[in-house]
């Protein structure tokens, strides 16, 4: 019984007793007890669990593992809370066809379930005339997506719609809206424990094996994982033998990803960067500038340093791009990312704004919150689309690895949970 032999899983919303097998693999893993599951999603952001109610919507048992000692402590609370509408991805690119899907069935999900959300629009603004051309092939783009209602307009047009703008051109996006990510999660989350799924919190993936051509995942309690960053002398508590797994721990994947022996190690992206994006307040308004989310032309590695305002009508702007190291596997395990605003980058930021916003005050700018990139491809580096890894890719049965889902992953959430379950559900 897991829950007798394991504090470790202790936290289960509903344990459920289970056969105990055990693993005769090597010495080491020998004594380690073994439990054979049906379905489990390593991390609880926003992709995890829309997995994981997808997989219990069609009936399947599902336990999620995260080692955060509650859901959506990573990127998933750390975001723009934008729903994108699909335009600047490359058309029939996973991002393109998840994002545009994405977003239909979140909107419909949100107003079904009551989570808060409003579909605000936005405007991309050209602020001198070499940008024109760029936001011209933005709408090329965005109409090959199938994004609906975009429209080129002039700037004065644009500044009449937002009076404290300033622009040569503006592409307006109907569609783009923002949600409140917490409630989202909390909603899907709820309907997951509805049917049959159970959280596993204070639980870390730590790597993985394969024997008798299933995976066995090598787990630990995060407490304990603690204690080892320093020395990495790591001890699997439990082995979990899957028969589906969804790897979706975003900003680890990929390390997770190279600890599973057994992997065609060619398929899985040699390396993993970390692009942080900070987010700075607006203070001392009382009403907000503008109405409608505001964005210059994307930059390297992000869509710009943009205007997001939340549905308590608070604005922020970001996030900006700032390349920094990675880190141990167990410290990325754990999150113990560095998620510091440093107020000086402010000084970067007051610029960049002024360009569509030149009445910015001086001293308004506030460190907000900070949320971190997974990608695929570093700087100077074209952009990667979603990688989606089955069987058929990297040859570990039952394992599906969810890597790079950086933005637009909140938008397309409930679109990967539909993907995966038809492409990969057996
Ligand atoms: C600055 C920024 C702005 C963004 N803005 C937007 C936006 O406006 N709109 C949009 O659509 N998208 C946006 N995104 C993207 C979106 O936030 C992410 O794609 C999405 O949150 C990813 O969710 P996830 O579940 O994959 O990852 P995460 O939320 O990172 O969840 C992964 C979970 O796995 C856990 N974990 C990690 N390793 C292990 C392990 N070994 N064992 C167990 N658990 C583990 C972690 O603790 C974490 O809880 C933005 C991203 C960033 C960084
Ligand atoms: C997870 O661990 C933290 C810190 O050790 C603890 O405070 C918390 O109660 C644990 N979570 C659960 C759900 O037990
Ligand atoms: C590593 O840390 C663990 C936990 O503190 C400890 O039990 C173990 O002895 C340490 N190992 C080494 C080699 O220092
Ligand atoms: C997690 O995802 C990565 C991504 O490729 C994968 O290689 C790794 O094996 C996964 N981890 C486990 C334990 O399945």
């Amino acid at each position: 019984m897991w829950k007798s032999s394991f504090r470790l899983l202790k936290n289960s919303v509903k344990p459920r007793p289970k056969h105990l097998q055990w693993s005769n693999l090597s010495t080491q893993l020998q004594k380690t007890p073994t439990e054979v599951v049906d379905c489990v999603v390593i991390g609880a952001g926003v992709v995890g669990i829309a997995v994981a109610r997808e997989l219990a919507l069609k009936g399947r048992d599902v336990l999620v593992v995260e080692s955060a000692s509650t859901f959506g402590t990573g990127t998933s609370s750390r975001n723009s809370e934008v729903i994108h509408a699909g335009i600047y991805y490359p058309p029939g690119s996973l991002k393109a066809n998840l994002c545009v899907r994405g977003r239909k069935i979140l909107y419909k999900y949100c107003s079904d379930h009551g989570v808060p959300h409003k579909q605000i629009g936005k405007l991309i603004v050209a602020t001198t005339l070499t940008e024109i051309p760029k936001l011209r092939n933005l709408l090329d783009h965005g109409i090959e997506n199938g994004v609906e209602g975009l429209r080129m307009m002039e700037g004065f047009e644009a500044m009449q719609m937002e009076p404290e703008l300033q622009c040569v051109k503006a592409l307006l996006s109907p569609c783009t809206g923002i949600v409140d990510s917490h409630s989202l999660m909390v909603s899907l989350l709820g309907e997951a424990d509805n049917y049959r799924t159970t959280f596993s919190y204070n639980t870390t993936v730590i790597g993985g094996h394969i024997q008798d051509n299933s995976i066995h995942l090598h787990i630990c309690e995060s407490k304990d994982l603690e204690k080892c960053v320093e020395n990495s002398s790591v001890r699997t508590q439990l082995i979990l033998v899957p028969k589906l797994v969804i790897n979706s721990t975003g900003l680890s994947a990929l390390r997770l990803a190279k600890r599973l022996c057994g992997t065609h190690h060619g398929v899985i992206p040699e390396s993993s960067y970390y692009a942080r994006g900070c987010y700075f307040t607006l203070s001392k308004t009382r009403t907000a500038p503008f109405r409608h989310l505001i964005y210059p032309l994307p930059e390297d590695g992000g869509i710009g340093v943009h205007v997001t305002l939340d549905l308590d009508g608070n604005v922020k702007f970001g996030p900006d791009v700032e390349w920094i190291e990675g880190m141990d596997d167990i410290s990325s395990f754990l999150n113990k990312f560095d998620y510091t605003v440093h107020g000086d980058r402010k000084n970067r930021f007051y610029p960049e704004i002024r360009k569509y916003y030149p009445n910015l005050k001086d001293g308004s700018l506030e460190p907000g919150y900070a949320g971190i990139r997974p990608k695929l491809s570093g700087p100077k580096q074209p952009p990667t689309d979603f990688v989606i890894q089955g069987e058929n890719v990297h040859g570990v049965p039952g394992l599906v690895n969810l890597l790079g889902i950086e933005s637009p992953g909140l938008t397309s959430s409930m679109a990967i949970a539909e993907y995966i379950v038809s492409k990969f559900l057996r």
